[in-house]
């Protein structure tokens, strides 16, 4: 079968495009470790401070191995509870050691939250009745801000926590 040249061309040509979108697709969706929210779990949004990983106690950041650390978080409108130090103030501002590995826990009591510390692959949507979780490894020291990427209300705006990376 005899194929015209410009014909031959645009099939190149098409072929080409859409190979190079799909390898786009597929390496930008995995690019710097983000990845969908998985291994869902549920939680009943009117009773979150009796489940085991929002008690008050555990709330904020824990550390559970060597080089690994939990942080435990209710969103709400419109805040993010990181829990009380041991004067009973509320948390403001966490310190984790460079170089750790981290499991971001949360889940909210009323509306969709978002959840993305900018600059890390932590960035999920925080559903009520789900427990939503991400786990990033901190290879560089500086100020991350955690910030509401769901529009949830008119105090949207103020959701903001700060996670400070230190050597
Ligand atoms: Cu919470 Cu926007």
């Amino acid at each position: 079968m005899h194929l015209h040249k410009y014909e031959r061309i645009w099939l190149i040509f098409g072929i080409s495009s859409l190979v190079l979108f799909l390898v786009v697709l597929g390496v930008g969706a995995f690019y710097k470790g983000t990845q969908p929210p998985s291994h869902l779990a549920t939680v009943d949004p009117t009773k979150v401070e009796e489940h085991e990983a929002f008690r008050e106690e555990n709330l904020g950041l824990r550390k559970v191995g060597e080089n690994d650390y939990i942080v435990s978080v209710i969103a709400s409108a419109f805040n993010y509870n990181f829990g009380k130090d041991d004067e009973g103030n509320t948390i403001r501002k966490i310190e984790i050691p460079v170089g750790s590995n981290v499991l971001f826990q949360a889940t909210t009591t009323d509306v969709i939250h978002g959840f993305q510390l900018a600059g890390t692959n932590v960035n999920m949507m925080v559903e009520p009745g789900y427990i939503n979780s991400l786990k990033t490894t901190f290879k560089k020291t500086g100020t991350y801000t955690l910030i509401c990427n769901e529009y949830c209300g008119t105090g949207h705006h103020l959701m903001a926590f700060e996670v400070e990376v230190i050597d």
